[in-house]
């Protein structure tokens, strides 16, 4: 799931030293991410794993696995005992690398600080207006087909437009992007399938090569203009923003992508909720962040311990990695009440899908808006989505996400092709 090594934790609360070393439940042999029948509903297992144990080895992934919120949520916040940064352990990373997700505080303070101002100066009644008015016009041109594909037609241009505009850079071919994204959320699962590294890293340099572009363009406005305008001020080193425009083209384009998919798959298929939305549009703004957290796109993400650490009863090793599984916390019962449920005025709802501390999504902001703009759109189309066929699942571990997803605005076909699609 991860390309970092892992390391793992039990029960309550993590201290720094601890007295008692547990032994570590190894269930690897339980837990294949990218098996079928998990790439399709990891859920049940989740909650299987998580009554056997908070804490288990996974030895592929070479990694603690965390299935609780609260321990999920600890290691997420605790960044001086758990470390994004590789150079705390003593590993050596080469300085022209470094980027926001690969730095820690206090190092990372003066980039996040400057890109979280900038988030802050942009104007997200503007994008959602921009978005609605794009999903308008693709709904318009998809209205009459007798089926298309959401992911390719809907999700892909719109993440790829509400990106764009919010870093203020020329829109990339779509077909070209779909691809570098395809290849970078490939590599994230490095540590499961090694020969993936090498598709990620082509995806990788073609993503520098579109930021070199954007960097030598004409300046617009956006968040890219405002960080360059302000960095020297910030003393924040323009390799840093350099390789930060990547980081944050691909995390805006490959999350809003994939929850766009998996929202909307959920939405056809609890048609009680887009009916409970028509009737009290006021639930959207709950009922979007619960969307999010029912089926988000980040599965998991890792850190590695500065210390020794104890998580829930198990001891984790300086040099461990642990990965924290944002979906399975997402569905933890102590956390959420009826977590499999989708209750549409939830509050409070402060799940992980868009993680926690010093690493939390800077822009989950514009990911909710453009989420909520998709999912106003589909409340106001003339005629309601169906699902037109099955839908199918790109083979990756870390981040969830549909590869194909049939559906038609042309709705005789529907009861049908809705039947095929909770196959
Ligand atoms: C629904 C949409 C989105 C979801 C579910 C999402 C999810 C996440 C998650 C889970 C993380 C934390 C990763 C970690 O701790 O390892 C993250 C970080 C990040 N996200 Fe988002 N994201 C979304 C939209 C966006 C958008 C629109 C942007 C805009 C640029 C963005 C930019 C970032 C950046 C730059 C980080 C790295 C922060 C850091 O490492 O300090 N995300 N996101």
């Amino acid at each position: 799931m991860s390309s970092q090594r892992l390391l793992s934790l039990p029960h309550t609360g993590m201290t720094g030293t601890s007295a008692w070393k547990g032994p570590g439940v190894d269930l690897t042999h339980l837990y294949d991410p990218l098996d079928f029948r998990t790439l399709v509903d990891p859920y049940p297992l989740y909650a299987e794993l998580r009554a056997r144990t908070p804490v288990f080895w996974h030895e592929t992934m070479r990694s603690w696995v965390l299935l609780t919120y609260r321990d999920c949520r600890d290691v997420l916040r605790n960044h001086e005992d758990f470390a994004r940064d590789r150079r705390r352990i003593g590993e050596e990373v080469p300085e022209f690398r470094q980027s926001l997700q690969s730095l820690d505080p206090p190092a990372q303070k003066p980039l996040r600080s400057l890109l979280m101002n900038s988030f802050r100066q942009q104007n997200p009644v503007e994008i959602a207006r921009r978005a609605r008015s794009h999903i308008h016009t693709l709904f318009n041109r998809l209205a009459d087909r007798e089926q298309f594909d959401w992911m390719r037609d809907v999700a892909a241009p719109v993440a790829l437009r509400v990106t764009a505009e919010l870093l203020g850079v020329e829109e990339p071919n779509g077909a070209e992007y779909a691809e570098i994204s395809d290849g970078i959320a490939r590599r994230m699962d490095a540590g499961l399938v090694p020969d993936r590294a090498g598709v990620g890293d082509r995806a990788r340099h073609q993503l520098n090569r579109l930021v070199e572009n954007w960097l030598g363009a004409e300046e617009r406005p956006g968040v890219l203009a405002d960080v360059r305008r302000d960095a020297e001020r910030a003393r924040v080193p323009e390799h840093y923003i350099r390789n930060t425009t990547g980081v944050m083209f691909n995390a805006s384009y490959g999350t809003i992508f994939a929850t766009a998919g998996n929202v909307v798959l959920t939405l056809l298929r609890h048609p009680e909720v887009l009916a409970a939305l028509h009737r009290d549009e006021s639930l959207l703004p709950t009922a979007v962040d619960e969307l999010i957290r029912y089926d988000g796109p980040a599965q998991g993400t890792s850190r590695v311990a500065v210390k020794r650490m104890v998580v829930s009863g198990t001891v984790i090793e300086p040099g461990e990695v642990v990965l924290t599984l944002l979906a399975a916390a997402n569905r933890d019962p102590d956390q959420f009440a009826h977590p499999d449920r989708l209750v549409l005025d939830r509050a409070p709802n402060q799940h992980l899908s868009f993680g926690w501390g010093p690493h939390a999504c800077l822009g989950a902001l514009f990911g909710r808006a453009a989420i909520r703009e998709l999912v106003l759109g589909l409340l106001h189309a003339p005629r309601p989505l169906t699902l037109a066929g099955t839908p199918t699942r790109r083979p990756t571990a870390t981040v969830r996400t549909i590869d194909t997803l049939p559906v038609t605005f042309r709705s005789e076909s529907g009861a049908e092709a809705l039947a095929a699609g909770r196959r």
